[in-house]
């Protein structure tokens, strides 16, 4: 019986938003995140000689066909490797609260090149682990690690991959607040393909970037809450002001997230070093000390619900569970 492999989410603090090469996901950019305690996927693969074909069932429930692009690229790329021609049974569960509208890409991808590539027998390295999670979602490339990663960018699929950069294990959080959209979502495929090809600022979001990730790093090495929430912040909003200059124009954010930036800009203003930053949807990540969560949580219920508020701390990086 194959074991079951665990990975955490991770949100970046210096973004990756466009690719050099769609089909091996090869991003233009490198990027830094924080993994986090709060989501993940818990996955098993068992290659079935039985099967007629890749079979997922995803929360109990066996997903359509037309589901199973991503997964099968990692799970070709480990029957390549290996030398295995079976069919495999990919069960999956995602660990993130429901009705949250996070994407679960990263865990999900990293749970399952580990699961796979341990289930054809593979020894794989971290860094082969990353090059083939990377293959499925480019975050899912970061996930290996536990606390900060950093992704480096490479030129093709065997320099492409995250290492690690820090344990993370000081005072450091993030604090989601969940904001219930009913927008039409832009895929994060798709929103940075649109961007990279028609973008008037996408020129200029690349060209800040080194100078981002440097300083990024510099404020982590520092333990520095405050100039490391103050570069992402600033990184996540370049990264948007992208999307309302692409043809045609698009935007993740929602008045909710407006009312949510806002609620940070007033915790500043209070005294809390808090900061924000934003993926491909509307809700809104709060970097902050670990110790002032409960302050900041305080505050913020006189703005939103209860369930709307999730707090995460740094997470391990992927693992095998012993039952
Ligand atoms: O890995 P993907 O395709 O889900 O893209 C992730 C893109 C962002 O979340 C917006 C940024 C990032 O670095 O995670």
């Amino acid at each position: 019986m194959t074991k079951w492999v665990r990975a955490h989410t991770n949100i970046a603090l210096i973004k990756y938003w466009g690719k050099e090469n769609e089909e091996l996901i090869i991003p233009k950019n490198n990027s830094l995140s924080l993994t986090l305690d709060a989501f993940y996927t818990d996955t098993r693969v068992t290659f079935d000689q039985s099967l007629v074909e890749d079979e997922l069932i995803l929360d109990g429930e066996k997903q359509p066909h037309s589901a199973l692009g991503k997964v099968q690229t990692v799970l070709n790329s480990v029957r390549e490797q290996a030398g295995i021609t079976s069919p495999a049974l990919v069960e999956s569960i995602n660990h993130v609260p429901t009705a949250a509208g996070l994407a679960s890409s990263a865990s999900g991808l990293a749970a399952l090149a580990g699961a796979a590539s341990q289930a054809a027998g593979l020894k794989l390295s971290q860094e082969e682990l990353s090059k083939l999670a990377r293959r499925g979602s480019g975050s899912a490339s970061r996930s290996i690690y536990g606390g900060f990663a950093e992704w480096i960018k490479g030129t093709d699929d065997a320099t492409s991959f995250a290492v690690p950069v820090d344990d993370a294990n000081w005072d450091i959080g993030m604090l989601f607040i969940i904001v219930n959209d009913a927008v039409k979502e832009v895929s994060s495929r798709d929103g940075m393909k649109r961007t990279v090809e028609t973008s008037a600022f996408y020129e200029g979001w690349l060209k800040t970037l080194d100078a981002d990730l440097k300083a990024m790093k510099q404020a982590i090495s520092e333990k520095n809450v405050e100039s490391v929430g103050q570069i992402a912040e600033r990184n996540a909003l370049k990264m948007h002001a992208t999307t309302l200059a692409a043809n045609p124009p698009f935007t993740y954010w929602t008045a909710e997230s407006m009312k949510a930036m806002d609620a940070v800009r007033a915790l500043r203003k209070k005294g809390f070093t808090a900061y924000f930053t934003m993926d491909a949807g509307p809700n809104v990540k709060i970097v902050c000390k670990q110790s002032e969560m409960t302050g900041i949580k305080d505050f913020l219920l006189t703005h939103f619900e209860a369930d709307q508020l999730i707090e995460a701390r740094p997470g391990p990086g992927i693992h095998t569970l012993e039952q």
